[in-house]
């Protein structure tokens, strides 16, 4: 009979925990928390607020992971997202990093239509003294490399982005002269304007040949076949 009453008050005991406090349940199912002993550190409390019952029950002292393991799986984790996302992020941002010009002074190598350096000897052998070809320059604009009469390399390079509206210039060899396919614009073999409505004359780059390649470097002097300062630099 004793046996039976205690049953009866641990049954009314748990049916209050848990149905106080809007319903919420905390700790175990009703059979378990009316027979299992309650350990020592297990809190459940009933406290008086205002009138009303509130029930608190804290998870096992012994259930909550101490502080250094906590800290050791946050490094776990952070380590498992940083490694791949430091490997996707890295090539991403490297593609914000503008082509190295191989330092200041140095210039550009000058390349071909394959993408391929241009060496002076490879030039001459395949082109004409009096030849305008175009080739990658500065900024990667397209940029003509001149073989003068004498058959030597120009020190001069002529910018082919038209000073109108931004056509790419083709040059004429039967006219000996650049003309713009866009508007009719024309410049002379040095890249001069004698025909608007260009504004203006076709940019220049220095042309250097170093260890038998051919690299551009920005032209900031006077532009000799005006005899002013440039309008590009
Ligand atoms: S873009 Fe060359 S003349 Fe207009």
């Amino acid at each position: 009979m004793a046996a039976l009453t205690s049953v009866a008050a641990s049954l009314t005991l748990n049916t209050k925990i848990s149905s106080c406090h809007n319903g919420m349940m905390f700790g175990a199912s009703t059979q378990a928390l009316s027979f299992a002993p309650l350990k020592a550190h297990m809190v459940k409390r009933k406290q008086q607020v205002g009138g009303q019952t509130v029930c608190q029950a804290a998870v096992a002292a012994d259930r909550v992971p101490d502080m250094g393991k906590r800290n050791l799986m946050n490094l776990l984790l952070l380590g498992a997202i940083s490694l791949p996302s430091a490997g996707l992020i890295g090539p991403y941002l490297y593609f914000f990093v503008p082509p190295s010009t191989g330092g200041e002074g140095a210039g550009v190598v000058a390349k071909d239509a394959l993408g391929n350096d241009i060496t002076v000897k490879g030039w001459l052998d395949s082109h004409s003294p009096g030849d305008r070809t175009l080739a990658q320059g500065l900024k990667g604009d397209p940029t003509y490399l001149v073989v003068e009469n004498d058959g030597q390399l120009a020190t001069y390079g002529v910018n082919a982005v038209c000073t109108h509206l931004g056509c790419v210039v083709p040059f004429n060899k039967a006219e000996n002269k650049f003309i713009c396919p866009c508007h009719g614009s024309q410049y002379n073999n040095q890249g001069r304007v004698v025909r608007g409505p260009a504004p203006l004359s076709l940019a220049l780059a220095h042309v250097d040949v170093a260890d038998g390649k051919v690299f551009f470097s920005p032209w900031s002097e006077t532009d000799f076949r005006t005899g002013e300062n440039p309008w590009w630099s």
